[in-house]
């Protein structure tokens, strides 16, 4: 076979390939849509890009073959085997409850790629076709714009959602002028460079798109950040695809693309989750009233306590069970101690569901994922919409580290912050049990009544502690029924 022939081979084997990557990447997206399928997605999603990398290595060794420079595989090799080691180190020891925090850290990685692409496309002066020149020059800066957007927005998101930054919304004066005037200055600059394409200008879009990027998610408050992180989930997505576009690659294009659209509609599944118009939330509507939290929390008067002792006496005497897990949950570690006493109040009788609120935790399904892996069934575990009615027929509630998603202002009190955000009705069983550790509001900053209301009591410490306590008294306390027949 000739040089020629061998490099043809090469390249429609990389594009075969490539294709076969993205139908794997679409059957991982329909995988992960459920959890019985999620871990046939996971392996779909590892096997594409397998396929990926493998071809793209073989597309780098055919060119340096054929006289390329060798350093472009060197640098190929040294980024994948450092960049894959660095990942594996990091994914082995993140926590459950550290995992929103990373996966924003690693939106950013993907929002500096593109505006390093953006920047590499304008310095490189690679040959273009005549009529798509001008195609091209926009091409890089949009790519450079959307990447910079994502690389700030992810860094404030990081630091809100690790608390290294306060979640409280930043509020300049003429915040929603300061966004305008930015994508404003954006087209126009766009036009410009597509005319006459200056290095000045590809610096002050990428000033402009990197303050962009920290303003508006600066400026967003604690409620709203699950509607954020998808968001810049989509944006890093359409920042591939706008890379995908400038090095040619179909297969960027295509994963680009699934990535931005499903993040799309993902903050738009949200949204609806939490009566938000997504307009609102990424120009800051929400949560800019959002109070520090305890002083507010102080205003609502006294909140009555429970010892474990007392609760365990309310449990082993209730008819029904629901359990609705919040952030605190995740904190505390405490699914196991939790599915432990699920499995003993069953064995007694007493029917127990779970109620999960959509943006419960700090990720879409955060909740699920760590009841699955204490395996709690799959059966018991019920959407809000599904249990909601149910909760003037429940005899006890136990909120296990969850605020803003059972806060009755949200329903009650159309000035509050969250107003219109759909909660967990919990305040209409007979008993309300909460854990916590303080009095201190729950991450959108929001004073919660809960606590004082009549029915309710409050089981203060760490939620682990407190469920070991819970299960160390039930030993203690005799049967009373027999055991309920499980589905
Ligand atoms: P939060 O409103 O954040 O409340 C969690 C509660 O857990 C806190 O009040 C905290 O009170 C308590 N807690 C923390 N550690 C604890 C421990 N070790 N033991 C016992 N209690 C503990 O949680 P939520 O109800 O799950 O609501 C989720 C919030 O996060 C919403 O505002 C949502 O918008 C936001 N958010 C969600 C997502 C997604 S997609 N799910 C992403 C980002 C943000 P103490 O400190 O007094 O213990």
């Amino acid at each position: 076979m000739t040089t020629e022939a061998l490099a043809g081979s090469v390249a429609s084997a990389a594009s075969a390939a490539y294709i076969v990557a993205a139908l794997l990447f679409i059957l991982a997206l329909a995988g992960l849509s459920r959890h019985e399928s999620a871990r046939g997605g996971i392996v779909y999603g590892i096997a594409g890009m397998a396929v990926a990398m493998l071809a793209t290595l073989a597309l780098v060794i055919q060119s340096t073959v054929d006289g390329g420079a060798p350093i472009g595989l060197a640098v190929l090799l040294v980024a994948v085997v450092l960049g894959g080691a660095i990942g594996l180190w990091r994914t082995a020891r993140v926590e459950m409850t550290g995992m929103p925090q990373f996966i924003a850290l690693m939106h950013s990685f993907v929002g500096l790629a593109a505006v390093l692409i953006g920047w590499n496309g304008h310095l490189e002066d690679a040959p273009v076709a005549a009529d798509l020149v001008g195609v091209h020059r926009a091409e890089i800066f949009i790519g450079v714009f959307i990447g910079a957007v994502t690389f700030t927005g992810s860094i404030v998101a990081y630091l809100k959602l690790s608390a290294r930054m306060k979640s409280a919304p930043l509020v300049l004066p003429g915040r929603n002028g300061l966004n305008i005037a930015a994508l404003v200055a954006f087209a126009g600059l766009t036009v410009w460079f597509v005319i006459t394409p200056q290095m000045w200008l590809l610096v002050i879009v990428t000033i402009v798109a990197l303050l962009l990027g920290w303003h508006l998610v600066a400026s967003i408050g604690g409620g709203d950040m699950p509607v954020v992180v998808s968001m810049l989930n989509s944006y890093s997505g359409w920042a591939a695809a706008a890379a995908g576009f400038l090095l040619n690659n179909d297969l960027l294009i295509v994963t680009g693309a699934l990535v931005g659209s499903s993040g799309a509609y993902l903050s738009y599944i949200m949204c609806k989750a939490m009566n938000r118009s997504f307009l609102n939330v990424i120009f800051g509507g929400y949560g800019i009233h959002a109070s520090t939290g305890k002083d507010g929390q102080e205003e609502l008067g006294e909140a009555r306590e429970i010892t474990a002792a007392e609760t365990t006496q309310l449990l082993a005497e209730a008819k029904s069970v629901v359990i609705t897990p919040g952030f605190g949950m995740a904190v505390a570690q405490a699914q196991y101690p939790v599915a432990e006493l699920t499995r003993q109040l069953r064995d007694r009788g007493v029917e127990v569901r779970f109620g999960i609120h959509p943006v419960a935790g700090r990720l879409p399904g955060h909740m699920n994922v760590l009841l699955a892996e204490a395996k709690v069934p799959y059966d018991i575990v019920l959407e809000m919409d599904e249990i909601n009615e149910d909760f003037p027929d429940t005899s006890v509630v136990l909120v296990i580290g969850a605020n803003d998603t059972v806060n009755p202002a949200a329903a009650e009190e159309p000035d509050s912050p969250i107003a219109g955000m759909p909660v967990l009705e919990v305040w209409k069983a007979e008993e309300v049990v909460v854990f916590k550790r303080s009095m201190a509001s729950g991450y959108a900053g929001v004073p919660n009544p809960l606590f004082h209301r009549d029915n309710t009591r409050m089981l203060f410490g760490d939620a682990r502690d407190r469920l070991d306590d819970i299960l160390r008294e039930l030993a203690e306390v005799p049967e009373q029924r027999q055991p309920a027949r499980r589905a």
